[in-house]
């Protein structure tokens, strides 16, 4: 969904956010930082990713652009998080720049804890957010231009429905904020047993269908809980693994 207006984060704003851009960006993080990537330094904006890019050492800078599915004419990667593998990332800094998820990192960044999830580590945020005894999460959705997403409201029922069944203690528990995260929630019972269908039904999953040579991406992103680590903000727009 288009990602809330800040409200103040001094006052009643959220400890801690949660970003997902399940098809492909916060499952890309995901995997290059698991791959070894020194660290992902996301932009809303191209200009602002090669002006950083420019003043890092060449030979431990990767700069990888995504714009309506496809990868940004000159750069070294696109968003595929098959690409990321070790032989590639291992100590290098990816720049990324995407559609929708770097931008949504890009409008929560003053939010004490950042983190990003994807299915894959859906539980492992889901038991990060209980360890920091997060109270107030906002689980962010990066959808498509401002509109809707099913497959980051797939992911965000996952991550909450992870906390639900972790959350074991009496006085712990997870109360859904809004109707949205209820219908996350139901959308994930829906279909948390066949998550890749549920990704190639979705609208920027058919897009990425209809610009093919993306095929293999949907197992990879619809892969729930095969992955244990939590990328998180270490500095403003800087991802590192943890
Ligand atoms: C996005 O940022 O909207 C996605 O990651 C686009 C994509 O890589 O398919």
């Amino acid at each position: 969904e288009a990602v809330p207006p800040l409200r103040s984060l001094e006052e009643d704003g959220p400890d801690a956010a949660v970003v997902i851009d399940v098809l492909r960006a916060t499952t890309t993080i995901a995997w290059a930082l698991q791959n070894g990537a020194e660290a992902i330094q996301a932009f809303a904006d191209l200009g602002a990713l090669e002006a950083a890019a420019a003043d890092w050492p060449a030979a431990r800078r990767l700069r990888a652009g995504e714009r309506g599915g496809k990868r940004v004419d000159g750069y070294d990667l696109g968003n595929s998080p098959l690409a990321v593998t070790p032989e590639r990332v291992e100590s290098k800094r990816l720049f990324l720049s995407t559609t929708n998820g770097t931008r949504s990192l890009d409008r929560v960044q003053a939010v004490p804890l950042l983190l990003t999830a994807c299915l894959p580590n859906r539980t492992a945020v889901a038991r990060r957010l209980i360890e920091r005894q997060a109270l107030r999460v906002w689980i962010v959705g990066s959808g498509w231009e401002g509109d809707y997403s099913l497959e980051d409201s797939l992911a965000a029922g996952a991550v909450a429905s992870a906390a639900i069944e972790l959350a074991v203690a009496p006085h712990m528990g997870v109360r859904c904020a809004n109707d949205e995260m209820l219908a996350a929630l139901a959308l994930w019972q829906q279909w948390r047993h066949d998550t890749e269908t549920c990704l190639r039904s979705a609208s920027h999953g058919q897009r990425l269908i209809s610009l093919g040579n993306h095929d293999a991406d949907f197992a990879c992103c619809a892969a729930v809980d095969s992955l244990e680590i939590v990328p998180i903000q270490a500095e403003p727009g800087v991802l590192r693994a943890s």
